[in-house]
């Protein structure tokens, strides 16, 4: 069954716990979008914001690590509350390590590429990792919209997992909503990110609904 994973950097920070609140029972886990201003233009957020999560949320979270040097910043992600870490291949060194140190702090390791970044780079990865997250759009800000090209990547993506019988997840992050959902979930996405479409959508709700039907057939 695919899931949603809300981004709440398309929500409106200055009310955050009344934002998770509103569309807490039509979402499955918290999306954190953690960027440094130098892998990707923009910042965000670091520990104080999954700190503050963890005082009004249960839900899981993933921290999407979106910064140059994310060994270092692992292990108080997962301390604080993470259930899953995402890593970007384009700046791990070493994947293989760090992946099993995510793994061996308890939480899920997923590994991230950007739009430009073939498939070719998870080979030796993707028996090792609990999900990848493909990028749908450059990283960097919400309310993007979806690159097209990336469908066929995906299907690139679960034809391997077929194959190969890999039990990895596939997520996509970036312009996903009410336009691109179903056939997402149609192709293999289990994990569905969305900010815009979550926090800016009118129609969550039904949203969601398409989303469990797409996932049963
Ligand atoms: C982009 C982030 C996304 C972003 C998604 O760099 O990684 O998680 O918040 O937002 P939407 O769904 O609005 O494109
Ligand atoms: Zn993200």
């Amino acid at each position: 069954m695919a899931i949603i994973s809300a981004s709440i950097l398309a929500a409106n920070l200055a009310s955050l716990s009344e934002e998770v609140k509103r569309v807490e029972n039509m979402i499955d886990e918290i999306h954190l979008d953690v960027m440094d201003g130098h892998f990707v233009p923009n910042l965000t957020f670091g520990f104080p914001m999954i700190e503050a999560l963890r005082t009004f949320t249960n839900l899981p979270i993933d921290a999407h690590l979106m910064v140059t040097n994310p060994t270092d910043l692992i292990k108080g992600f997962v301390e604080k509350g993470a259930t899953r870490v995402t890593v970007h291949q384009e700046v791990c060194y070493h994947l293989h390590r760090t992946v099993e140190y995510i793994k061996s702090l308890g939480a899920e390791a997923f590994v991230a590429i950007n739009p430009a970044t073939p498939l070719s780079t998870l080979e030796e990865i993707l028996p090792y990792v609990d999900g990848i997250l493909v990028m749908t759009v450059n990283p960097g800000f919400s309310g993007q919209k979806f690159i097209p090209t990336m469908i066929e990547k995906i299907k690139r993506l679960s034809d391997i997992r077929k194959h190969k019988s890999y039990q990895f997840k596939i997520a996509v992050d970036g312009g996903v909503g009410n336009e691109n959902a179903v056939e997402l979930v149609k192709i293999g996405v289990d994990i569905l990110v969305m900010g815009y479409g979550v926090f800016r959508n009118p129609r969550l709700a039904q949203l969601r609904e398409e989303i469990l039907n797409a996932s049963a057939n």
